[in-house]
């Protein structure tokens, strides 16, 4: 019997079946095989001989698995990497499944020596793919369609080696090439040796990917698969995953803050002691800019007042940069009213009550004697506020002890409505660092979120936030 390869398709019938293809979520190929299967049955069933208008689809036996696209059906692409984690992406694929979501899977070339494509395909319900180039089925293999039929991009295992790739833009195999062609929102599911995970290169990738919008899940702490080893570079567990992705997939970032206006203050002030010497503190400005990056991307209008950090100015944010914590107070008041108003900069407490204007002399054996006045309580000024007050104020407090007991005092004194509360005890590297672990106090309670990415506090943050208003009916 002959075969039909739709490479000998005239142009046009081309198009209109990668159009048609596309839209089911089918490959090429699975959208003529349906085509001609939906065509054989109507030439036996009575059916056929009704008028286009009054014929219904032919039904297709039923599967428990999600393999079709519809619209409310969430669908999710799973690249599997090359680790001995490969075998709980199978797990995973049933688990996200369960919930009700589609999965399509991309198999790297050394995830193939961990797991069969058979077996992914056979859990997936369609087939897998493998390559940037397919010449065997002759099949347009496109990875920018896999790239833009999802909602979510899934790596797990993300390997050391999937992770450099991802950072450095390489796109030499399908895999990276998705990764580099997506506009979906990309989680990662880490998994290496301890050594692997802890080394500087790793740790480099990992921060250019946060600084991406890459969410991370993991790694967890445990033994390895290498005998004696043992440490942080587990994959997270299947479940895990799924709870980091669900909430990616429910929400609608382009929706969540729309209409809304957001101010946002982040990193430290800077007080003038003379010309060249001023008091600072180790505040990178990361969390405050995450947020501000976040709350742009759930479509509010968004205001960062940003004391001097090493940041790239967040995309679609209006920022206005200032030195001191007056300047700070002055840029905030210039921006109310607003409905949202987030506290995170580390203001200096104090400044030097009288600046030099020139810059002070070295004088033997007698260091100056500077005298400090206090700054003013930015997040308490406008907490205070009769008029013009936030529908929603939050602070942020960095604490070395007794976290939640000093943020639940600090909630009270500043009248805010929530505090953001984290350790930032040098031990635990947030200052500065790339993740957070923090407990959100509001009037109801504490809340402890796990470790995870400042970008993930961000999004989370700003779901609470989106939560709150609506509840509110702000
Ligand atoms: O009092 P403390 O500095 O611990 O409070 C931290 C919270 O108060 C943060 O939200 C910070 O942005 C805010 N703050 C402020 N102005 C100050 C001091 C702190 O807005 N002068």
């Amino acid at each position: 019997m002959g075969s039909i390869t739709i490479r000998q398709l005239d142009d046009d019938l081309k198009h209109r079946l990668r159009l048609r293809a596309a839209r089911h979520g089918r490959s090429m190929e699975d959208e003529a095989r349906t085509i001609l299967r939906d065509a054989a049955s109507e030439e036996t069933a009575p059916a056929a001989r009704q008028p286009a208008a009054a014929r219904r689809p032919t039904p297709q036996p039923q599967s428990p698995r999600p393999t079709e696209t519809a619209d409310h059906l969430k669908r999710v692409l799973l690249i599997v990497g090359g680790g001995i984690a490969a075998y709980k992406s199978l797990d995973l694929i049933r688990r996200l499944q369960e919930r009700g979501v589609a999965v399509r899977c991309v198999l790297t070339g050394a995830a193939r020596h961990f797991i069969t494509t058979l077996s992914a395909g056979a859990l997936a319900g369609e087939r897998v793919f493998t390559d940037l180039f397919d010449a065997d089925t002759e099949f347009d293999v496109g990875h920018i369609r896999l790239a833009r039929e999802t909602d979510l991009v899934l790596v797990a295992p993300a390997t050391a080696d999937l992770m450099a790739k991802m950072a450095t833009g390489a796109a030499d195999d399908l895999a990276s090439a998705v990764l580099l062609a997506t506009a979906r929102p990309v989680l990662i599911a880490p998994a290496m040796n301890p050594r692997m995970w802890s080394h500087p290169a790793t740790r480099r990738n990992l921060a250019t990917l946060l600084e991406d919008g890459v969410i991370v899940v993991g790694p967890n702490a445990g033994e390895m698969a290498e005998q004696g080893e043992a440490g942080l570079g587990r994959m997270a567990e299947p479940l895990e995953i799924v709870a980091a992705a669900l909430p990616v997939l429910s929400a609608h970032p382009g929706k969540l803050l729309a209409g809304k206006s957001v101010l946002v203050t982040s990193g430290p002030t800077h007080e003038s002691i003379d010309p060249v010497r001023y008091i600072a503190n180790r505040s990178s400005g990361k969390q405050g800019h995450a947020i501000a990056a976040a709350a742009a991307q759930a479509g509010a209008e968004v205001t960062l007042v940003s004391g001097p950090v090493a940041l790239p100015d967040p995309p679609g944010v209006n920022t206005v940069k200032v030195e001191t914590a007056q300047e700070m107070l002055a840029a905030v008041n210039q921006s109310l009213p607003v409905d949202v108003g987030i506290f995170a900069a580390a203001v200096a407490d104090w400044r030097v009550e009288k600046a030099g204007t020139n810059k002070m002399k070295k004088q033997a054996g007698r260091p100056p004697k500077l005298a400090l006045s206090e700054n003013p309580d930015i997040l308490a000024t406008v907490a205070h506020r009769t008029r013009g007050r936030p529908a929603l104020v939050i602070g942020f407090a960095a604490e070395t002890e007794r976290i939640t007991e000093h943020a639940k005092a600090k909630l009270a004194r500043k009248g805010c409505d929530w505090i953001v509360a984290n350790d930032v005890s040098e031990s635990t590297g947030v200052m500065g660092g790339d993740s957070n672990a923090v407990h959100l106090i509001t009037k109801d309670g504490v809340e402890s979120w796990p470790p995870q990415s400042k970008q993930e506090v961000a999004r989370a943050l700003v779901r609470r936030i989106a939560n709150a208003l609506a509840e509110t009916g702000r």
